[in-house]
């Protein structure tokens, strides 16, 4: 039997980080992959309380997570950790506000810029490029996966008005369809 495209994307992923960690050809892979198949419907369930992380792959190298936004459902500033970060737009529309990272003792954050992204489009973020915050825009609910080289079981997040930094514990909603208790 052929692999679903979503098993595709996977394969083809860990063959790229495989060759190279920096994964030039990943932005390439998610944005065909928005741009072409709906597969991943199944495994897109929201939550009414915040946007909501739905696991569908992860090993040493990485993990791709599904995140299901509604209306006005929006991330906290935060970094990632050392990882490199892809976002690839499914459905839907969201922001992305990129901000600088504080210098120690900063008592706010620096705006740099916002960007709109919609179907198809790929984002990507180190902590060396700077900390964002995502959010969900317009009538219709967002769907966009996220690649994470390597998984990031937590990660920074900053008060945008007092620059004091936390640390979040980064859960799921959901393994491969499957709801998590909680
Ligand atoms: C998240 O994974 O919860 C935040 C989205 C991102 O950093 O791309």
């Amino acid at each position: 039997m052929n692999p679903s495209a979503l098993d595709q994307l996977v394969r083809d992923v860990t063959a790229e980080l495989a060759r190279d960690a920096r994964g030039p050809r990943v932005a390439e892979m998610l944005s065909r992959y928005a741009r072409g198949h709906n597969d991943w419907r199944e495994f897109a369930l929201f939550d009414k309380r915040s946007y909501a992380r739905n696991l569908l792959h992860k090993d040493e190298l990485f993990e791709l997570i599904l995140l299901c936004w509604d209306a006005g459902q929006v991330t906290p500033i935060h970094d990632h950790r050392g990882q490199r970060c892809w976002m690839g737009v499914l459905e839907g529309r969201v922001d992305e506000a990129l901000f600088d990272v504080p210098a120690p003792g900063a008592r706010s954050l620096a705006l740099r810029n916002t960007r709109r992204h919609e179907r198809g489009a790929v984002a990507f973020i180190t902590d060396d490029i700077g900390l964002h915050r995502i959010a969900q825009v317009g009538s219709e609910p967002a769907v966009s996966l996220h690649l994470y080289s390597r998984p990031i079981p937590t990660c920074r997040v900053f008060d945008p008005d007092t620059g004091v930094v936390g640390e979040r514990t980064l859960t799921y909603h959901s393994v491969r369809g499957v709801r998590v208790d909680g």
